[in-house]
């Protein structure tokens, strides 16, 4: 099977990859992701305590026999590590769940920093017995969910070895709220199940007003907080108003994506007296990523990736977002295309990783542009001719022709496909092809007296229309009748 790298090779040289290779920007998520997968984050157990608050050594759940730790930095040889055993699926099985979003692992990996910036300033409030608040923050996929659920679990633990009383703890996933006030009443069940006579936000300002509320710290993690965002920003004032009521006990750490969100509200809550301490969880750089994945399959006993791969794979998240979500599931694309490999194989090929190529083909996929479901979708016709004018193109050095020359080449091209069995489309035909390709703003047609003698440029990038192209067999077929 070609890859981007060997379909494009007849039709331009390979795009080199680099810090700024960017292929789908950065973007704030708008849409719910697959809240399941937060949930079952969410459901972690407890990590034993250690002096080392979020130690760096990371293991999933999920593995079972653990192995010395080994440090590999890309650019290194290739370790001498056991070989992956392809043919034994529970090996398969476990590579799959080691890199999948519900799998969490034991501790989190490059976010020891946050986390332990966070857990001081809980601990501060707990050991002075005060309410206070926090606002997280970053790109989606940076770890801040999970972040947060492990120093929930550690406070948990701490005040249980401190011998404090047993803060209650509650997370909210905004998302999951059928309007923004409803919060209130979310967090009111920590107390009571009714609320009569006033509203939920009432009843709580009433509560920590009194001096015979709750002496129990409480811990409140409300995750995905940009969904409280209302035009006056009421439920969010209200919400961060709450910790600083006289008996409130409340520790209120706010996630969300929304960088600017703090610059926005951050003053007004400045001037209500509740401004929380805002922690930024940048977006994982390329050695992070790789050394997330490297952590979370570390247990597993064997190379699952070679270097080579896992770097490109590392590099190329890391210039697009940085998000780990999309790291992991590039990873199980390569995995799930290496299995498909060792299926369809006729070759008895020997695999023992993941291979660049694998991480390749699962990049393009995941990074494959708008434009290229575009083309796709074009008739046959019109596909031959943008093959055509790409290799035209990519043989004369030119970046333009003319319908005439262009028909030769199409010509040509569907001859060496059909082996002179059907008939091409007419000159007619073909330019009524060409003005449709234009109408789509692929390409860009010209004036001239002449229908053959109008100019035709590519308004599109022929790497895309390479990549599209890339693996069709159709196409193959013709440039190797072509060499
Ligand atoms: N440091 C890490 N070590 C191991 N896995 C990680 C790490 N950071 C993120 N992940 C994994 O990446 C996925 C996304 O992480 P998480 O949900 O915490 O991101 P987030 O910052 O909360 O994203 P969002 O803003 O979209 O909610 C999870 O499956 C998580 O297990
Ligand atoms: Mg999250």
């Amino acid at each position: 099977m070609p890859t981007l790298r060997s379909a494009s090779r007849g039709l331009q040289s390979p795009k080199k990859i680099s810090e700024s290779d960017s292929t789908t920007p950065t973007k704030k998520r708008s849409s719910p992701r697959s809240k399941e997968t937060d949930a079952l984050v969410c459901s972690s157990p407890t990590s034993p305590p250690s002096d080392d608050v979020f130690g760096k050594v990371a293991k999933c759940k999920i593995i079972s026999s653990p192995r010395s730790s080994r440090k590999r930095l890309y650019g290194d040889e290739p370790t001498q590590g056991n070989k992956w055993n392809l043919k034994d699926p529970a090996q398969m099985k476990a590579v799959k769940e080691a890199l999948h979003l519900a799998t969490v692992p034991t501790s989190v990996a490059c976010r020891v920093g946050e986390q332990n910036k966070i857990f001081d300033l809980c601990k501060e409030y707990f050991e002075k017995e005060r309410a206070g608040s926090l606002y997280v923050c970053g790109c989606p996929g940076t770890g801040k969910t999970l972040s947060l659920e492990k120093v929930k679990n550690k406070l948990l633990t701490w005040s249980k070895e401190m011998g404090y009383e047993e803060p209650d703890s509650l997370s909210i996933n905004c998302t999951s709220l059928t309007n923004t006030s409803e919060i209130f009443s979310k967090i009111l069940q920590m107390f009571e199940k009714t609320c009569i006579g006033l509203t939920p936000l009432q009843r709580l300002q009433h509560i920590f007003s009194q001096k015979s509320s709750p002496r129990r710290m409480m811990l409140i993690i409300v995750d995905e907080m940009d969904y409280l965002i209302t035009r006056d920003r009421s439920v969010l004032h209200d919400l961060f108003m709450l910790t600083t009521l006289p008996f409130s006990r409340c520790i209120l750490i706010g996630i969300a994506n929304a960088i600017d969100l703090a610059d926005r509200f951050l003053p007004k809550l400045a001037s209500l007296n509740c401004k929380p301490h805002v922690i930024t969880f940048r977006a994982y750089n390329k050695d992070q990523i790789y050394e997330i994945i490297q952590e979370r399959l570390k247990g597993l006993g064997y190379d699952v990736f070679d270097a080579l791969a896992l770097e490109y794979c590392a590099r190329k998240v890391a210039a697009a977002s940085g998000d780990m979500r999309k790291a992991l599931a590039v990873c199980r694309s390569a995995v799930e295309l290496l299995e498909a490999d060792l299926r369809d194989s006729c070759e008895l090929q020997e695999f023992h990783s993941v291979t660049f190529d694998h991480m390749d083909k699962a990049l393009s996929k995941a990074f494959k542009p708008k434009i290229v479901d575009t083309i796709l979708s074009l008739p046959l016709h019109q596909q031959i001719i943008l093959y055509a004018i790409v290799n035209l193109f990519s043989q004369s050095k030119k970046s333009s022709t003319t319908v005439g020359e262009l028909n030769r080449t199409y010509n040509e091209t569907w001859r060496s496909i059909h082996r002179n069995k059907r008939t091409a489309i007419g000159a007619v035909e073909f330019t009524n092809m060409c003005q449709g390709l234009s109408d789509q703003g692929l390409l860009k047609l010209g004036q001239s007296k002449e229908e053959k003698s109008r100019r035709i440029a590519l308004t599109v990038d022929s790497s895309d229309i390479a990549y599209a192209f890339k693996g069709n067999r159709f196409f193959e077929d013709c440039k190797h009748s072509e060499e």
